[in-house]
């Protein structure tokens, strides 16, 4: 292991190996999800020290191109974080001074690892909350085009999973969207909500520097400043929970989406076929088809809901820093990269459902025509409760007959007509305003 970026003389051995490793945990490996944020970080660091003469502005530059350099080498695989650093933020520290000598050590002045950590994440967060926004509308919208092309597709509406009354695809597929729209909205108000720079509160206490904080802010595009140094640290994990709130949002309503499909896939449904990409077969029996990816999406909420509570649990601490923090890291990257990973493949799912009409007009049983025809009872003056009663005594008179003449214009007009998907695409759009 290199040695670590406190170590100084006159100390006694410090901890041993197995100690060190306990210490970082996963954390240096998490980190290369960061280093590359770490690294914007530090270059808008060195340039807010030449703006108040803490470096010359030629150090500055050599600075800021050595940490480009660097960058440039983590992506093309020059150079690896690995586990003989103790983290992404001594790697970099360490790297620069190799590479630029007792300068490299400058950059460190007036910053904490504890304010070099809460500026990278929060710049993740920023990152993962706009992809998040992004696939929420892209899944909106695919079901919008699908809803306005096919929408008045009749289908059977169930409560209680049992046979309610008559609804449509565009019915089922606008409710989905209307779903994602909520979600892609919330993403970017926790986007804006915690779009706020900790950069320059240092260890929680500030330091005895005149940093140009908003300047190095703004050349980071945050629109506004932790103020505090005590809440920059306090802030940390409750942010990331809300931010794997906005994405539980969004894989809740994945879940939901996947168990319908995986009941309509059913022999027993059959309202859907979904094409042989997006199926498996068994190992044993020839005749199965199965949906596995379907229900991948369905468990993906798991692993975010899983991640809240770990992260959650970990946010029971005092004031300012502690290393308790460094515990909201796994949960809060691993639930962003498989939540993000299962909502990648939702709009292209949705594009391959293939419906199947037949069953669906065929599920449709007279009898779901039952408050259809009290309510147009009532519309004659007859009180509803006793419309309800009369159609309640002859349902076995309702014929199929009743059933198809009715079942065009209930569908189209009301439930899935143009104006709620006007509306909601209306909203969708708004939101790219945000
Ligand atoms: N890996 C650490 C974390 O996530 C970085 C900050 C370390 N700060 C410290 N004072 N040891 O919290």
């Amino acid at each position: 292991m290199s040695e670590p970026i406190w170590k100084k003389g006159g100390q006694g051995e410090g901890p041993g190996a197995a100690v060190m490793r306990f210490l970082a945990g996963e954390d240096v490996v998490l980190d290369r999800q960061l280093i590359r944020f770490d690294i914007r970080a530090s270059q808008a660091h060195v340039n807010g020290l030449a703006r108040i003469g803490l470096l010359s502005a030629d150090e500055a530059e050599v600075l800021v191109a050595g940490l480009a350099k660097i960058d440039e080498q983590l992506v093309s695989g020059e150079r690896v974080l690995d586990e003989r650093f103790e983290d992404g933020h001594s790697a970099l520290e360490t790297w620069l001074t190799e590479q630029l000598g007792p300068l490299g050590g400058k950059v460190h002045t007036g910053r904490s690892r504890n304010d070099q950590v809460a500026v990278a994440l929060r710049l993740y967060m920023k990152d993962r909350l706009a992809a998040l926004r992004a696939v929420c509308t892209e899944v909106a919208k695919v079901l919008l085009q699908r809803a306005k092309a096919e929408g008045e597709l009749p289908m059977p509406g169930y409560t209680h999973l049992q046979r309610a009354m008559p609804m449509s695809v565009g019915l089922w597929q606008a409710g989905h969207a209307e779903a994602f729209i909520d979600n892609a909205e919330l993403a970017a108000l926790t986007h804006r909500w915690l779009d706020a720079s900790p950069l320059g509160t240092a260890s929680g206490f500030g330091v005895n520097l005149p940093l140009a904080r908003e300047a190095v802010a703004e050349e980071l595009d945050f629109a506004r400043l932790v103020v505090n140094p005590q809440y920059a640290q306090n802030s940390r994990g409750k942010v990331e929970l809300q931010a794997l709130g906005a994405l539980a949002a969004a894989t809740m309503d994945v879940r939901r989406l996947a168990w319908d499909l995986s009941l309509f896939t059913t022999s027993e449904f059959d309202f859907v076929r979904l094409p042989d990409g997006w199926c498996t077969g068994s190992s044993l029996m020839p005749n199965k088809r199965n949906p596995d990816v379907v229900e991948l999406l369905r468990a993906a909420h798991g692993v975010v809901a899983g991640a809240r509570v770990e992260l959650e649990s970990v946010l029971s601490l005092p004031s300012g820093y502690q290393r308790d923090l460094q515990a909201t890291k796994p949960p809060l990257l691993r639930a962003f990269e498989s939540g993000l990973q299962a909502l990648a493949l939702v709009p292209d799912l949705i594009g391959a459902i293939e419906w199947n009409e037949t069953a669906m007009r065929a599920a449709i049983s007279p009898d779901m025509f039952a408050t259809d025809l009290s309510v147009d009872l009532a519309r004659e003056g007859v009180p509803f409760r006793e419309a309800y009663r009369e159609v309640g005594m002859r349902l076995k008179d309702i014929t199929a007959d009743d059933v198809v003449a009715s079942l065009e214009n209930r569908v189209s007009p009301g439930a899935c007509g143009a104006l709620s998907l006007d509306l909601l695409a209306e909203r969708l759009s708004a939101i790219e305003e945000i």
